[in-house]
């Protein structure tokens, strides 16, 4: 690995240049500080969800140059391309650190070659990669999203039994979250577990919502067009529960613990928890996204000198009306 602060080293360079030539009024203080920044070069998924903007929002406060830091942001709008541009970018600008959540967990192997060529260190950050090379990266920070799953199918069981239910037909419609992203992947396993364990449990549809609010929406709405039955949606992150209560309430179709249809989401955003509160989401597996300080510290430890954790699972709960209140839900971060 080459020496940190390459770019640091860069930058007290250029400002060396700069101060007699073009009359640059870095004063030696500036100059200081400046070589001391740490380079990050971060990029996200896009914006799809109110979880995503929390996630940007975490980086942006944390990366502060008050803090020592220069963050280079990049908005991959949800393709996977984009992000592997940006990161051939970071490497030409020769960042400290490379830092990204991946749209998808595969086709990372090539870029992240690079990367570990230039001697840059990769920190992965939300969602997994499958690479087959594990020291393609350096670390990885993030929720274990097949235990959300199966912290999901569990509380259903129960629910079920609960409400004597458990001997019945019970039809589900599954929204998928962006395809190949861990936490499609990840919900979905935990799903297909519930399925199979469980015979009366059917799978009327499968749809694509794509983590965002509109899509959901639009598909929920096509489905009871089409007539098809529901008493489950398993909706993969907060934003698809409210597309889908969305299209539900348009019909006159009631939602929650004790309506027709139980709505199951992911994420426990503010706005999550507040349809849950309200009974409109039955429940809301948690899925924190505030990284910012855990990336950090990744960093710090680096710059120590010392190995931080390969993998890093932050833990999570699950929430339903009965475990919420509203001066819990105004004490959330996100
Ligand atoms: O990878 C985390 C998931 O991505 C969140 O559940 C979702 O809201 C986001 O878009």
């Amino acid at each position: 690995m080459k020496g940190l602060g390459t770019r640091r080293k860069l930058l007290a360079l250029y400002l060396g240049l700069a101060l007699p030539f073009g009359g640059c009024i870095a004063s030696h203080e500036d100059e200081q500080e400046n070589k001391d920044m740490i380079v990050v070069g971060f990029s996200e998924v896009g914006a799809e969800s109110d979880w995503r903007v929390a996630n940007t929002e975490s980086m942006r406060n944390t990366f502060t140059e008050e803090a020592g830091y220069e963050l280079m942001f990049h908005d991959a709008k949800q393709k996977q391309d984009n992000q592997i541009t940006a990161i051939r970018n970071y490497i030409l600008q020769e960042v400290d650190y490379i830092v990204f959540a991946p749209i998808v967990e595969t086709g990372w192997d090539e870029v992240l070659e690079e990367a570990r060529e230039a001697q840059i260190p990769v920190i992965v950050v939300d969602r997994m990669i499958s690479v087959c090379d594990q020291s393609l990266y350096t670390a990885w920070v993030g929720s274990d999203f097949r235990a959300e799953g199966d912290a999901a199918v569990k509380w259903l069981d129960e629910k079920l039994i609960e409400q004597g239910r458990d001997q019945e037909e019970i039809r589900i419609v599954h929204v998928l979250g962006t395809e190949g992203a861990s936490a499609q992947l990840g919900r979905t396993a935990g799903l297909e577990a519930g399925l199979k364990a469980h015979s009366n449990w059917k799978l009327t549809a499968r749809v694509m919502g794509e983590f965002t609010q509109a899509k959901t929406y639009e598909v929920i709405l096509d489905l009871l067009d089409q007539g098809t039955e529901m008493d489950v949606i398993y909706c993969e992150n907060d934003n698809s529960a409210f597309g889908a209560i969305q299209a539900l309430e348009e019909k006159g179709i009631c939602c929650g613990p004790e309506g027709d249809v139980l709505i199951i989401s992911f994420d426990a955003t503010r706005a999550g928890l507040t349809y849950c509160m309200e009974g409109k989401i039955a429940l809301d597996v948690e899925c924190n996204p505030l990284h910012g300080p855990r990336v950090k510290s990744i960093i710090e430890q680096l710059e120590e000198g010392k190995s931080p954790e390969k993998q890093w699972f932050v833990p999570e709960t699950y929430f339903t009306r009965e475990n919420l209140n509203q001066e819990l839900i105004d004490s959330r971060e996100y």
